[in-house]
């Protein structure tokens, strides 16, 4: 028989597990809480813990996996990330299928078990980094069904506030690392300066993620913006032999596979510094579901039934997609907006009366075909077509209303982060104009609308933001088409874009050495008015400097990502003054590291500083990549 001291804390459990206890865990509502087809049975979950009446893991066998994380921050809550999980060999519970979505790996035919009982975990947030003032706590619980991810929301937090969190197993010592995150200012703030470091284009078997380790040691951002390609899909390599080889090492497909995938990326040292360091607002891309992802399939996926046939995926578009979705959301520190809307991400924050940050769904959300490999000819023959659309009507419209409303409340800078580049990135190619379409280039309409609306409203102080391109672009947001615009002052432009380079992928057809990345950067600086510099060498990243006053874009580079290491090159420096609406001339204060510069000089001074000690050094790296 049971003594009642020893069933209270189990009866204790349960009850608190039905009550408000898996609700406290957002990961429950992943990827939708009210589609069927979607979302977990929460009931059934809740019925295996009742019939069981073994333990939940005994705390020995649990372990934070993967660090913490944060982002998405409000004023006053900003949402916190863990993992914490029981190590593999003491899972021997019985497979269980949860849900709508079957744990179950197609090709090296694992089941995930089910956990038996919720892990409990408690977290603290302080004000101080002794970790002695705390500003708030709760508790939560984790199970199998969602990977074993924690994801909660801190409360009652001050604005623009560093704060410091961790978590631990309930009742034990079995803590997390300590985090740092910060609250976002109140939207009525004025004066704050912000700082953002922007990150995209991640491929893990293409080198080191010194980019992001940079960042983490130079700690002098507020806030990390990922504009997506945080994973690829691709499988690389062989586990325990070739360096940086993927986990799964073949192409993923089921959510076993994302989840995987994203938990590899989360072991990376210099990844799981920026995380623990700085709350995040990341974006997806095409590769966090596959390449060239849009609306209705992918380069390697269509929506036929002929992934079935002849040793296909067997696996349709739209549950890829829930697959890779579901996963993000499990292992990213950010809000779920609105998951029934299809699976939307997009969404915005107000930073105070300096800046409002509206974040993009270019790819995923409702994007009209996009080229594909076998459609290219084609996709040139409808790139202007009034009805091709990147975004879908819904978000659209909403983005169109973000930028009015934002004006309308008074903020300085409107900063747009999206996936892809938005400027004319035209060439000669055989003495005809050739445009590459993956882009907005590629929905001429669309972007004529975005101008128009800017134009015509009067909306200044714009700055797009955009990855995806392996390459560093920079341009005025200037509708050459439409409107005179100079090329020389920037006379006519609505605002700046900055595009950044990759952290580790190719930079595609811009060669490998300095002297061919330049004559590619040469062909296009020369044949886009509005682009004034382009730079494709160097692996990297950029920070934005917004104060009430001026946006500063600061790019750095990896002299190579053969290697992890702690070097960063200077690449160039942007200033745009508020109300000016165009790049600050002399360009890049008349000077940048490498590529084209319209007007000012290029010179490769190799100045090196290692992040680490400080120290400048003359450095060159023969090898690039891995
Ligand atoms: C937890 O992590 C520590 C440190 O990595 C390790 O020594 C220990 O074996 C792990 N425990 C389990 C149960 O996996
Ligand atoms: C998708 O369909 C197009 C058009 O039929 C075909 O050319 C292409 O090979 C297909 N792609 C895949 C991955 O099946
Ligand atoms: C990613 O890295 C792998 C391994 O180096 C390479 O084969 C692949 O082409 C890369 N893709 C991109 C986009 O960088
Ligand atoms: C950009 O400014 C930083 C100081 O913030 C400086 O260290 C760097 O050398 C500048 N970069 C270039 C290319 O001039
Ligand atoms: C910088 O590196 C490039 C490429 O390796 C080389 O051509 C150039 O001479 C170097 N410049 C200096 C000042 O060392």
């Amino acid at each position: 028989m049971w003594a009642a001291k020893e069933l209270f804390p189990l009866l204790a459990l349960v009850a608190q597990v039905l009550g408000e206890g898996l609700d406290a865990n957002i990961n429950y509502g992943s990827p939708s809480r009210r589609h069927s087809g979607l979302g977990l049975d929460i009931p059934q979950i809740q019925r295996r813990f009742v019939k069981r009446d073994d333990k939940a893991y005994d705390p020995k066998e649990l372990n934070f996996t993967h660090g913490v994380a944060s982002g998405d921050p409000y004023p006053n809550s900003v949402i916190l990330w863990t993992r914490v999980a029981p190590s593999l060999k003491s899972d021997t519970s019985d497979v269980v299928v949860t849900g709508n979505v079957p744990y179950y790996s197609h090709d090296t035919e694992t089941y995930i078990k089910a956990s038996k009982n919720p892990i409990c975990v408690e977290y603290k947030v302080y004000s101080d980094k002794e970790a002695r003032k705390v500003a708030d706590k709760g508790t939560a619980y984790t199970t199998s069904d969602i990977d074993f991810t924690l994801k909660v929301e801190a409360k009652n937090l001050k604005p623009f506030s560093t704060y410091w969190y961790q978590f631990n197993v309930c009742g034990t010592d079995i803590r997390s690392p300590l985090g740092r995150t910060k609250t976002s200012p109140n939207a009525n703030d004025n004066g704050k300066d912000i700082s953002l470091a922007v990150f995209s284009c991640a491929n893990f078997s293409n080198g080191y993620f010194n980019a992001y380790g940079n960042v983490a040691r130079k700690d002098n951002v507020d806030y990390v913006v990922h504009l997506g390609d945080y994973i690829y899909e691709i499988g690389r390599g062989e586990l325990g032999k070739d360096e940086r080889a993927t986990d799964p090492p073949h192409d993923i497909f089921t959510l076993y596979d994302y989840r995987t995938r994203i938990g590899q990326h989360r072991l990376d040292l210099d990844l799981r510094a920026t995380h623990e360091k700085f709350a995040w607002i990341p974006v997806w891309d095409d590769h966090e579901v596959a390449n060239n992802a849009y609306r209705d399939g992918m380069s390697a996926l269509n929506n036929t039934e002929e992934s079935f046939l002849n040793d296909g995926p067997g696996i349709s578009v739209d549950q890829r997609k829930v697959n890779a979705v579901r996963a993000y959301f499990e292992w990213m520190p950010i809000r779920q907006v609105e998951m029934d809307d299809n699976l939307r991400i997009w969404r915005s924050f107000q930073l105070g009366k300096t800046l409002d940050l509206i974040m993009l769904d270019t790819r995923n959300y409702d994007r009209s075909i996009v080229d594909l490999g076998w459609n290219d000819n084609y996709i040139q023959l409808l790139k202007g077509h009034a009805a091709r659309t990147l975004m879908g009507s819904r978000q659209e419209n909403w983005f169109y209303n973000q930028l009015s409303q934002s004006q309308k409340r008074g903020a300085t800078w409107r900063v747009i982060g999206n996936q892809i580049l938005f400027s004319r990135n035209q060439r000669i190619v055989k003495g005809k104009p050739t445009i590459a379409t993956g882009n907005w280039n590629g929905y001429t309409a669309n972007r004529d609308r975005v101008y128009k609306h800017l134009y015509d409203n009067n909306i200044g102080n714009n700055i797009m933001l955009a990855g995806d391109s392996h390459k560093n672009w920079v341009s005025d947001l200037a509708w050459v088409e439409q409107r005179p615009y100079d090329s020389a002052t920037g006379e006519g432009a609505v605002g700046v874009e900055f595009a950044g380079t990759a952290v580790t992928s190719n930079p595609g057809g811009f060669g490998d050495t300095i002297a061919s990345a330049e004559s590619m950067a040469t062909e296009f600086g020369t044949n886009n008015a509005e682009l004034q510099w382009v730079e494709g060498y160097y692996r990297g990243y950029y920070e934005l400097h917004v104060s009430p006053k001026q946006v500063q874009a600061k790019f750095y580079g990896s002299p190579s990502v053969a290697t992890r290491n702690a070097w960063e090159i200077p690449l160039a420096n942007f200033t745009v003054k508020a109300g000016a609406n165009r790049l600050s001339r002399p360009l890049a204060d008349g000077r940048v590291e490498s590529g084209f510069l319209k007007d000012g000089a290029v010179t490769h001074s190799n100045l090196t500083l290692n992040t680490e000690t400080g120290e400048w050094k003359v450095i060159g790296f023969e090898k690039r990549f891995i």
